[in-house]
């Protein structure tokens, strides 16, 4: 997590102006390299053994000092901002109120968040959001909760929002919630195609996943031949070992998926891969100018949103104190 901005505020000429204090956190999309889901435990949470990969997709979160609780969302045109949930369901109320808690302090603040990561995709856009949420109130509270706590906090909003918190690569294991980074030698480039035809529930997902596999083990496929590859660099050896357990299961709740993912393939990527739950697939190519030749391709072929990312990059960070 990176509490310190990277870039100063530019062009600030009087010594202090009368906007109220705020802080802007940028927080990227995951992809799960490997997904390695396990028989659901008596909580109802599946045990994981996950590799995430933090790559060049963001959302941003601008936090400013209010009297009141407002949370005003937008985003990129590809991105469904009505599907996010209002009130206090938004899980940046959710983080506010948590971190507001254990401060012992109200629950208010103004934010303005910008999304680019797709809503119900599969690639942790709410979880980025609510670990941008706790790093700019953080700051903006002057708070200086220690990262274990941080962390805590994280765990407690979603499981995978602890790693939106640390990026780069890391195993999540537990219920993707404790996470440990691995050496990654990339940097790897990946297409990313959010779904046109809406967002997939990750519960429902995991019910089709207990409905598919009822003698599912109790452990998790391990990571290791996935966290070896990490380390050669390769785009081939690394294509040879990605899994999600959740493919299946997603693709049975959407069979056009299958289609893509042959398509992007057969347009010269590496490997296709539904991201986590789904419906985003992602697609490892050779080289960044390999990864433009298959995006072109699946534009021509009528896919109308198409992205270019790399990863690994950081997790939410501070990008400007205002
Ligand atoms: O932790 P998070 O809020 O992201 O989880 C959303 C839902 O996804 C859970 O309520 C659960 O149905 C499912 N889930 C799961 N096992 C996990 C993580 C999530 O069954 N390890």
């Amino acid at each position: 997590m990176g509490r310190e901005p990277a870039r100063g505020r530019p062009g600030m000429v009087t010594p202090k102006d009368r906007r109220p204090p705020s802080v802007d956190v940028r927080a990227s999309a995951k992809i799960n390299l490997h997904l390695g889901v396990g028989a659901a435990r008596d909580d109802g949470f599946h045990p994981l053994e996950t590799v995430y990969q933090a790559i060049g997709l963001h959302d941003e979160l601008v936090a400013t000092e209010a009297d009141a609780l407002r949370v005003v969302t937008h985003g990129a045109a590809y991105v469904d901002v009505d599907a996010v949930p209002a009130g206090a369901d938004n899980i940046v109320a959710r983080a506010t109120a948590l971190l507001a808690t254990r401060l012992d302090r109200a629950a208010v603040a103004d934010f303005l968040v910008h999304k680019e990561i797709p809503v119900a995709g599969g690639m942790a856009g709410g979880s980025a959001d609510a670990a941008a949420a706790l790093l700019a109130l953080d700051r903006l509270w002057d708070a200086q909760t220690p990262d274990d706590e941080l962390l805590a906090m994280a765990a407690e909003l979603g499981s995978d929002v602890p790693f939106a918190l640390i990026g780069g690569t890391a195993l999540g294991t537990g219920r993707g919630e404790v996470v440990t980074p691995v050496a990654d030698s990339g940097p790897w480039w990946w297409v990313v195609v959010p779904s046109a035809a809406g967002g997939l529930s990750t519960p429902a997902v995991y019910r089709r996943f207990d409905e598919m596999f009822p003698g599912a083990d109790a452990q998790p496929a391990p990571a290791d031949r996935l966290v070896e590859a990490l380390a050669t660099g390769d785009p081939q050896r690394l294509g040879a070992v990605l899994h999600n357990d959740l493919q299946e299961p997603a693709l049975d709740l959407r069979p056009d998926l299958a289609d893509l993912l042959d398509r992007g393939e057969t347009e010269g990527a590496v490997r296709g891969l539904v991201s986590g739950s789904g419906p985003t697939c992602v697609f490892l190519a050779e080289s960044p100018t390999a990864a433009h030749a298959v995006a072109a391709g699946l534009r021509g072929g009528g896919q109308e949103v198409v992205l270019v990312a790399a990863g690994p990059v950081p997790g939410a960070q501070v990008v400007e104190v205002g």
